[in-house]
């Protein structure tokens, strides 16, 4: 029996390096999907992709998906969590853009862990999957990227609650369109300065607690290290952002969500320090372009993308999004 696999990729409309200490994101699975089609069995995971110069062949036993060279690592990721009895064949294509920081790898790993027959719940899926990428990229990400792939609802972008894991759908009016535009800029560094971000977050919870339950700012003040301070400024007002938007959308509040998306570009370029005089200089061009209600960089920044909410025809560049449903089994 041969099934398809679409798992989509994800563009974050704000709430950027929450995740990790269990605060608030508000992506969208987009229109933009990896495709796996094959059957099960055998003893081995053969993959081959037309974009990629070497299948990925991953044996069912998997110690260290690192040491699997380029793709493959990353279905090697999903086959150690998942240790599956059962092998599979298969074909692999793909309409995101590869390191865009679109999502194509989680994209990748939720659609791997379907093909091989993962039967749990969403919030399972995403789970398994952010260990697979843990494991493969040796990178501690949050549960974002997986959680939206596994769980997109159309129309609507994902309210989550990073910590409860709890998705709410909060609708997209009509009349606006959501634009990604790369910069670019391949994403450097990003892998080492992800972990350290995520290591200063924690430093500055082991003295304000849990960041997600604050609501000021100016708590970061207790700190002492300047640079710490500056990092949990971010998160605190982030998760407020958040909150800001995912009441202002569906309120059609567009201007709400244009300063909140301006506030949280400065926010990740000030006190996160993760982005570029090129995301920048984009986010500025494309802020200043009429019909434009807000921009700013997505994903985990040092280079990649931007993400643009506008009247619709405002830009033409880039990728134009819809939020989509998430990732689903199709049996032939
Ligand atoms: C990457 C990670 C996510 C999230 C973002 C930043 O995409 O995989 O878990 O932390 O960066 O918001």
């Amino acid at each position: 029996m041969t099934l398809t696999v679409v798992a989509p990729g994800r563009v974050n409309l704000i709430g950027e390096h929450t995740d990790s200490s269990g605060g608030l994101v508000l992506p969208l699975a987009i229109d933009l999907a990896t495709t796996i089609t094959g059957t099960r069995g055998g003893d081995r995971i053969v993959l081959t992709s037309a974009t990629e110069a070497e299948p990925a062949i991953v044996p069912l036993a998997v110690d260290d998906p690192a040491a699997l060279s380029g793709w493959a690592r990353y279905v090697a990721g999903v086959v150690a969590e998942m240790a599956p009895t059962v092998g599979f064949t298969g074909t692999v294509t793909t309409t995101l853009p590869v390191g865009a920081g679109l999502s194509s790898s989680a994209a990748l790993e939720v659609g791997v862990a379907l093909a091989l027959g993962f039967g749990g719940t969403v919030v399972e899926l995403a789970e398994l999957t952010q260990r697979a990428e843990q494991r493969a990229s040796g990178v501690p990400c949050g549960v974002m990227d997986q959680l939206a792939s596994a769980g997109g609802v159309e129309g609507h972008a994902l309210l989550i609650d990073c910590h409860a894991l709890e998705i709410t759908p909060i609708a997209i009016p009509d009349g606006v369109e959501i634009r990604v535009i790369h910069s670019g800029q391949h994403r450097e560094l990003a892998a080492s300065a992800y972990a350290e971000r995520t290591a200063s977050v924690a430093a500055a919870e082991a003295v304000l607690g849990p960041l997600r339950l604050l609501v000021d700012p100016a708590s970061a003040d207790a700190l002492a290290d300047p640079v710490l301070r500056r990092r949990a400024r971010h998160v605190i007002s982030e998760n407020q952002r958040v909150s800001d938007v995912a009441a202002a959308l569906p309120a059609g509040d567009l201007q709400a969500v244009g300063r909140a998306m301006a506030a949280s570009h400065a926010s990740l370029r000030d006190d996160f320090e993760v982005s570029t005089d090129v995301l920048d200089a984009l986010v500025d061009r494309l802020a200043a372009t009429p019909g434009v209600i807000g921009a700013r960089l997505t994903g985990a920044g040092f280079g990649g993308c931007v993400v643009a909410l506008t009247r619709p025809g405002a830009l033409d560049e880039g990728w134009l999004v819809r939020a989509t449903g998430g990732a689903r089994v199709d049996l032939a």
